[in-house]
């Protein structure tokens, strides 16, 4: 394959080139400059963080023909291998797809050999959380008596969840999240050698949605120039993304702040005619708003806001729109409106409440301070209250984070007011569609637009990926997610562990039922997609039968396949 995807192609070769982590590139160089390299270490860290890019390099450190040095030639046999991860030394170990006992028995059995051609034997045993006990235990037996010449790099997301004796065998470096500005510099200077041009705008678009993975960065920029070509302009990388707009987002604001309720419905309507997810335009509407809280709090120049610097007068200039308390009030409703619209059957009447509950927002407060004063004056009844504000209180409600000045009066009579104010909609429909769980589960194109919506709901990055998929369908009791080969960032980001379970969940959501996800390449399907889904599967799924089984409360016994005939 001539095409090498920017994350790989881009892959730090020695220790200076990675990114944000200098804590642990930094220490591992001490280590090989002293000769006191560990038998065991353990990288954690989310993904696409650098733990295999600092793991090969660490490799490659120690088995350069010209080493043990901090910089390694990059060009001898040992190196080169190394990086194109073939080398006869270097083995890397995927825990996830080799759990169980036997591949850690094979790792032991040839633990006891000596390096071939390198100084070391080097060991990176990926996504190590995922071992069975019994694995556990003999990689423990191995790490008690390191061979000579041996190195054992165990990489994981999931860091709290390895047995306390595999730790305390090993030196434990923790990978950071990398921040906007790193983010927005990287993808700038693989820009640059990718001869793009671009601004920092469209750049921060992608750090914003890659959450502190460079990896996610580089893949959103790999999709970025597969849809708009070598000029990537912020407008356009939003579009790919499905991200609204900053004037829309500005021009809401406004209209809430104005108290203009009627340009709140209209805004709304646009955005639904456009076709912007709602849920997604929520999401970042929230954000926005805590970007206000932020600016307002801490200043526009705050590192706390991860925003790129043009952006930043823009927030400081909205900010002075609400009082502090204006802010959290509504940062409270939107995360209350966020957790309602995700089961919400109607997500636009959500949206519309929510919003208009902003708009109202300061109005309600002129009212609690009303009830303060009555209570001051004496005789309020406060803890009949209290039961209805349990009612109204879903978990997701966060009546802390509601500013408590005195001039409001104690907060227990605040929500029953709001009750009264806005309807009561809410409690019914965000309750899971139950009624879901009867069907069996089929593709259909409102579904995947549903399942669409709730990824966008939890994550714009995950719904993205949906966006080129070229087809899914049901086998074998799964879900299968197809994707054409160049769009192979969405699988890659899509196949990851924590990514994976979010697409099954919310899949299962959708169809009631537990679900299993798989995400492939088109052509990596091939022999399978000659092959149709099993006859009785598809009588499983079909409406006659359904219905008969259901009537009789009968099961199937017996499918007989006519269709090949
Ligand atoms: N800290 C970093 N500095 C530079 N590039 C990075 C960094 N982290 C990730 N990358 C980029 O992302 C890709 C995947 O990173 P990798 O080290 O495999 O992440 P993981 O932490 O999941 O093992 C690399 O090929 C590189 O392009
Ligand atoms: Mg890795
Ligand atoms: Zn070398």
């Amino acid at each position: 394959m001539s095409y090498q995807v920017i994350a790989r192609k881009y892959r730090p070769q020695v220790f200076e080139e990675v990114v944000g982590q200098k804590l642990v590139t930094e220490t591992l160089a001490n280590a090989i400059r002293t000769n006191r390299v560990a038998h065991g270490y353990i990288f954690s860290g989310a993904r696409g963080v650098g733990k295999t890019t600092t793991a090969r390099i660490l490799a490659k450190a120690l088995n350069c023909a010209q080493g043990p040095t901090v910089a390694p030639c990059g060009k001898c046999p040992s190196c080169t291998e190394i990086a194109a991860g073939n080398s006869v030394d270097v083995l890397e170990i995927d825990a996830a797809s080799n759990r169980g006992i036997d591949e850690i028995r094979g790792l032991r059995e040839s633990v006891r050999y000596l390096p071939a051609r390198d100084r070391y034997r080097v060991f990176i045993i990926d996504e190590v959380h995922m071992l069975t006990t019994e694995a556990f235990n003999a990689l423990l037996k191995t790490l008690e008596e390191p061979p000579p010449r041996s190195l054992f790099i165990l990489a994981t997301t999931e860091a709290h969840k390895l047995p306390a004796t595999i730790q305390s065998r090993c030196q434990h470096f923790a990978f950071r999240l990398l921040d906007y500005q790193e983010l927005v510099a990287q993808l700038g200077k693989v820009a640059r050698a990718e001869g793009l041009e671009t601004s920092e705008g469209a750049l921060g678009v992608l750090a914003q949605a890659a959450e502190g993975s460079l990896r996610d960065a580089l893949s959103l920029l790999d999709q970025a120039i597969a849809a708009c070509g070598t000029k990537l302009d912020e407008a356009l990388v939003r579009q790919m993304l499905g991200a609204v707009p900053a004037v829309m987002l500005a021009g809401m604001m406004e209209a809430v702040a104005a108290g203009d309720a009627a340009r709140v419905l209209e805004l709304i309507s646009k955005l639904a005619q456009e076709g912007y997810e709602l849920t997604h335009f929520l999401g970042e509407f929230t954000r926005f708003v805590r970007n206000l809280m932020v600016a307002k709090t801490a200043g526009a120049a705050s590192s706390l806001l991860q925003v790129p610097n043009e952006e930043r007068q823009e927030l400081a200039r909205f900010a002075e729109l609400a009082s502090e308390e204006d802010l959290t009030r509504y940062l409270a409703i939107l995360l209350r409106t966020e957790s309602d619209l995700r089961y919400a059957l109607e997500p636009r009447f959500h949206l519309e409440l929510g919003m208009l509950k902003l708009v109202h927002a300061r109005r309600l407060a002129s009212v609690e301070s009303l009830l303060a004063e009555l209570s001051a004056s004496g005789g309020a009844k406060k803890s009949a209250d209290l039961p209805a504000q349990a009612a109204l209180g879903g978990p997701g409600e966060t009546r802390s984070a509601l500013p408590a000045s005195a001039r409001e009066g104690p907060p227990p009579s605040r929500e029953p007011k709001i009750r009264q104010l806005t309807g009561q909609p809410t409690d019914a429909a965000s309750a899971p569609p139950a009624a879901l769980s009867a069907n069996p589960p089929a593709p259909s194109d409102e579904r995947l637009a549903a399942i669409k919506a709730r990824l966008f709901g939890q994550s714009k990055l995950l719904g993205s990926c949906l966006e080129p998929l070229v087809a899914w369908r049901f086998e074998n009791g799964a879900a299968r997610f197809l994707y054409a080969k160049k769009d192979a960032w969405a699988v890659e980001l899509l196949t990851s562990h924590e990514r994976l379970a979010t697409l099954e969940s919310v899949c299962a959501q959708e169809f009631g039922q537990p679900m299993k996800v798989c995400v492939t390449l088109q052509d990596q399907e091939a022999e399978s997609s000659a092959r149709r889904p099993d006859a009785r599967e598809r009588a499983l799924r079909d409406k006659m039968v359904e219905a008969f089984t259901k009537t009789f409360d009968a099961a199937l016994a017996e499918v007989e396949d006519l269709s090949q005939e």
